[in-house]
């Protein structure tokens, strides 16, 4: 479902009043906040997991048996990827955070958007794809440099051991997620005043149970997705809309409220 329908001035105009109300609100974000960036989502139109097989690519076994897969993939996504730029949700989430409305981001994405559009607060619940780590003999290298000898090397080999499982940096199906990030999400979404999901299908676990605590609690919940999530029943209200053009307008009407 593209975002074409225009989004409601009244949910705008809402969503804005309960950022302005919040001392401690936490944003919790998945791949849809990135699209705009040019960022393939997984599950949304146009999705990763409409093309390839999430087991075959992203899961630990399937990297384990055959670590080109992935590589094949990324290979086809650099170009894209690399070239990524945080846009205007990112940013308003930034100015939502300096304006003392949010206390800090956790996201699902491993793009390291937020960081780079001045998020302080960052909690990446599945990794960092900036970074590559040997699973054999724990050397790592930039992911840039991996990228590069991609054309010549696939899998790639480790600059060190000679291994053929060097791995992004990120959380893989199968694997657990980083327990210090895990603990300070809960930790978070326990203390939250608001809880602002923007850009996430909300289908992945335990990521998806973090906003699940702060409904639980029955603070203010605003949703800002392009589709319908499973949370949308429990919201106070849901932004239907792109979160690059929603989240920078319901920004300025918080600054205004
Ligand atoms: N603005 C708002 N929402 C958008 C936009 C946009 N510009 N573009 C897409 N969306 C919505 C999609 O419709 C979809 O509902 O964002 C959601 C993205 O959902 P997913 O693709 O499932 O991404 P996410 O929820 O982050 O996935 C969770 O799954 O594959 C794993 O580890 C991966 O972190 C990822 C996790």
């Amino acid at each position: 479902m593209s975002a074409d329908i225009p989004v409601s001035s009244a949910e705008l105009t809402r969503a804005a009043e309960l950022v302005a109300a919040a001392r401690r609100g936490v944003a919790f974000t998945g791949a849809g906040v990135s699209a705009e960036s040019g960022i393939r989502t997984f599950r949304g139109e146009g999705g990763l997991w409409r093309q390839y097989d999430p087991y075959k690519v992203a899961s630990i076994e399937g990297f384990r048996s055959d670590p080109a897969v992935y590589w094949g993939v990324a290979r086809e996504g650099w170009r894209m990827y690399r070239k990524a730029e945080p846009n205007p949700g990112h940013r308003a989430l930034a100015a939502l955070e300096e304006a003392g409305h949010l206390v800090g981001v956790i996201t699902q994405n491993t793009d390291g958007l937020h960081r780079d559009a001045g998020t302080r607060k960052l909690i990446e619940l599945h990794g960092n794809g900036r970074t590559v780590r040997c699973l054999d003999c724990g050397a790592t290298e930039p992911r840039a440099d991996i990228q590069a000898r991609l054309e010549r090397e696939l899998p790639p080999r480790c600059r060190v051991c000679g291994g053929m499982h060097v791995k992004p940096d990120v959380v893989f199906f199968g694997e657990a997620l980083p327990s210090a990030a895990m603990m300070e999400a809960f930790r978070m979404a326990r203390e939250c005043d608001l809880m602002l999901v923007v850009g996430s299908s909300l289908q992945v676990y335990p990521a998806a149970d973090v906003p699940e605590v702060a409904a639980d609690r029955n603070v203010p919940l605003v949703i800002v997705n392009d589709e319908p999530t499973p949370l949308d029943v429990a919201a106070t209200v849901v932004v239907r809309g792109r979160a690059g053009e929603a989240l920078p307008e319901i920004a300025r009407r918080a600054a205004g409220a």
